[in-house]
């Protein structure tokens, strides 16, 4: 039997995206990033949508096209139902419901957190995870241990109470005067700095939940009375500061890590996420198969941060559960809530 062709599509943040992917080999993954954010040192929901509703249709073109099929050659949709902002998330499942009725094939609903997960399972030849493993879920607006036994059965056993992991990094940028999204540039600046040159307090909380709001005051807090002696302290220490900061991140995201891998028993370790793409993170998960006798998944970079390959993929495996979706869904803005 021919594998089905899965068109994904994900507009839930600031990404624009189409992929194509044959089974679990990929055909094509387009992303249109928005720039248009930039200036405001975040992303401001109305531009978002009103960049969505620009970018969605030569985006899906571009992805068929380099796939090398038809439209006709679709058999199924899958689009990013939520968690994320509303007014994006309804420009892509709004434009897929015409889709479906159009071409007359069913749509397949995607949790967008799921589906970074399920990224690890896009054909590229490499070793798959095998269940039950742990997955770091760290982006813009997530950080969770994820408990994976099966495609769709995924248990939170740590979360964040409140900001994300990716958040400390932006705020980290942000505080530093570098540009959105800050995370790729304090990796670039922490290669050049002292890591151990700034010490900040961890954070205490309870088992295998996060925290990364306090780091974030600490670190503003001291910038700000270091500057009050040196108006130039930032930009005397910026690297030093930035892989400080970026060490911190790190040795808190790995610490709950091993815990649960002590807890659980369990040694397959992946990472997924706008954050699993920091070089400072996928080294301290590699040194887990030395130090913990981990067999660690990273993925590619193309598939860490927003991209509709890993909406496909987790299409798929819903395809084949033949779990299709009615025309009068609605999409969700908060994991677990679905409102
Ligand atoms: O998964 P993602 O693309 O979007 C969300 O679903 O949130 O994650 C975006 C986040 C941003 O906070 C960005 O700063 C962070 O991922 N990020 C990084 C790196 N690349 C992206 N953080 C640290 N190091 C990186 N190299
Ligand atoms: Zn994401």
């Amino acid at each position: 039997m021919k594998e089905p062709i899965i068109l994904g599509i994900e507009s839930s943040c600031d990404d624009t995206s189409a992929a194509i992917l044959q089974g679990q080999k990929i055909l094509s993954n387009v992303i249109a990033s928005q720039d248009v954010h930039k200036k405001y040192g975040g992303v401001v929901p109305e531009l978002a949508s009103r960049a969505h509703q620009q970018n969605i249709i030569p985006v899906i073109h571009q992805a068929i096209e380099q796939a090398g099929i038809s439209k006709k050659d679709i058999s199924a949709i899958a689009i990013t139902r939520g968690p994320g902002l509303l007014g994006s998330l309804l420009v892509g499942t709004s434009f897929t419901k015409g889709l479906s009725l159009g071409l007359n094939i069913p749509i397949l609903e995607v949790d967008h957190l799921q589906a970074h997960i399920l990224a690890h399972f896009i054909d590229m030849s490499m070793p798959m995870p095998e269940f039950p493993f742990l997955c770091l879920t760290v982006s813009g607006g997530h950080t969770q241990i994820v408990k994976v036994s099966d495609y769709f059965e995924m248990e939170i056993i740590g979360k964040t109470i409140d900001d994300a992991a990716g958040e400390a990094f932006d705020k980290t940028a942000k505080i530093l005067g570098l540009g959105y999204p800050g995370g790729p540039q304090i990796d670039k600046l922490s290669k050049l700095g002292d890591e151990n040159r700034f010490i900040f307090p961890m954070p205490k909380i309870e088992g295998l939940d996060y925290s990364f709001s306090g780091i974030k005051t600490s670190f503003l807090y001291f910038v700000r009375d270091e500057l009050k002696k040196d108006e130039l302290f930032i930009e005397k220490n910026k690297n030093d500061l930035a892989a400080s900061m970026q060490k911190l991140i790190i040795d808190i995201l790995m610490g709950k890590l091993k815990r649960a891998s002590r807890e659980t028993g369990i040694k397959q370790i992946a990472i997924a996420g706008g954050v699993s793409a920091n070089s400072g993170l996928r080294d301290a998960i590699k040194q887990g198969e030395k130090l913990h006798q981990w067999k660690t998944y990273i993925p590619e970079f193309q598939f860490t941060t927003d991209n509709a390959a890993m909406i496909s993929i987790a299409g798929y495996f819903k395809y084949l559960k033949k779990e299709y979706l009615g025309i009068d869904f609605v999409p969700y803005a908060r994991a677990l809530h679905r409102q």
